[in-house]
């Protein structure tokens, strides 16, 4: 794998909170981590209104679209579909333990179904002239990971799979909410690293924990084809993807820092606006955008509170940037804070309703 990848470093598909607004996001802080959508079914995209389901703008690329289903002729026309719309990856989920995903019977239940998945995927490739991907459990329930991995991977490798992400633990499909099935079984990340010893022909990206590009890069030292992180790309935007493009591609990169993204990206919001969009529609996808820096609080409380207003428009934003660059002020080194502001102007606009609007 050439270091042009861009698997190198993805954001996962998150149901809820991958959008469009959120990947848009993203792309300010980074020009090459692929991006993945929230997970749509073949069927709402061959029935369902393709345009708010799959619409995206051309600056998100590179963008790869999550499928899911199991019914392969359905998935093979959704591929097409998201093909022409011009997704440059389908990615089809065999990994999401949910209710609702498990009734429709696709999902992380169609690990114990690797045949019905090669149907599913050979249907997908022969359809459409992008890459398909899957992403993957190492197991389900009391499978033995040691032993259904490698099936499953050599299953989808005879039906003309190149790549495959793997979330390094298992899913309980009774038993554990969603969100205890991304906590509460035990990551693997040795047995993702010993798969691709096993299949160096595949290319093998891990997920599950990792927090930081440091981690990206250990993986991809490793052998690793990437990394692909969720949580933690959602958190802490800036953490994750500012600075990842020189770090994991040795490529420029597009923003400093938060600061910066938070300028940046005040173009999109103000198209968004003009489109009759509201501000919150954007910004909840950026509450973490200073997490751990000065003024984070400030940030989060003035866009959480803030932004769903009716009418909230761009000077709620600039007020809360304006929060943050005061409280960075004050963090300052040598600032004598006796002598700075004293005002929290954070807490001033956010129970301001003039200053918020
Ligand atoms: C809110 C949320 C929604 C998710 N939705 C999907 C989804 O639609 N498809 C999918 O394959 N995984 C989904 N996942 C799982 C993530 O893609 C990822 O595999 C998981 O969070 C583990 O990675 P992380 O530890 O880096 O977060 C979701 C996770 C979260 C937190």
């Amino acid at each position: 794998m050439t270091r042009n990848q861009p698997h190198r470093l993805s954001v996962a598909p998150m149901m809820d909170w991958t959008d469009r607004h959120c990947r848009a996001f993203h792309r300010v802080l980074s020009r090459r981590a692929l991006l993945y959508t929230e997970m749509v079914t073949a069927k709402a995209v061959i029935h369902g209104d393709r345009a708010r389901l799959l619409g995206f703008d051309a600056a998100e690329h590179p963008v790869a679209v999550q499928l899911g289903g199991s019914e392969p002729a359905e998935l093979a026309e959704a591929a097409r579909i998201a093909a022409d719309m011009g997704y440059g990856e389908v990615n089809l989920n065999v990994g999401c333990p949910s209710d609702r995903v498990r009734s429709g019977c696709f999902g992380a239940v169609l690990m114990k179904q690797p045949a019905l998945v090669a149907d599913c995927v050979a249907a997908m490739i022969a359809a459409c002239p992008v890459p398909v991907t899957v992403k993957c459990r190492i197991g389900v329930d009391d499978q033995d990971p040691e032993e259904v991995l490698p099936a499953f991977l050599g299953t989808m490798r005879a039906a003309g799979v190149r790549h495959v992400i793997v979330h390094a633990r298992k899913a309980w499909l009774q038993g554990l909410s969603p969100r205890e099935n991304r906590e509460i079984p035990p990551l693997d990340h040795a047995l993702v690293l010993r798969m691709k010893r096993e299949f160096p022909d595949l290319e093998i990206v891990v997920n599950g924990g990792i927090a930081s590009q440091r981690q990206v890069l250990g993986f991809l030292a490793q052998g690793l084809d990437g990394a692909m992180l969720g949580r933690a790309a959602y958190h802490d935007p800036a953490g994750v993807l500012i600075g990842a493009d020189s770090a994991v591609w040795g490529a420029a990169d597009p923003v400093a820092d938060a600061a910066g993204a938070a300028g940046a990206m005040r173009p999109y919001l103000l198209r968004h606006l003009a489109g009759g969009g509201r501000l919150h529609q954007v910004t909840r996808h950026m509450l973490g955008l200073f997490a751990g820096r000065p003024g984070a609080r400030a940030w989060r409380r003035m866009l959480s509170e803030g932004a769903s207003a009716p009418g909230a428009g761009i000077e709620l934003y600039d007020a809360a940037l304006a929060a943050v660059a005061g409280q960075a002020v004050l963090h300052e080194p040598g600032h004598d804070s006796a002598h700075g502001p004293t005002r929290d102007p954070a807490r001033d606009s956010a129970h301001d309703p003039a200053g918020a609007a």
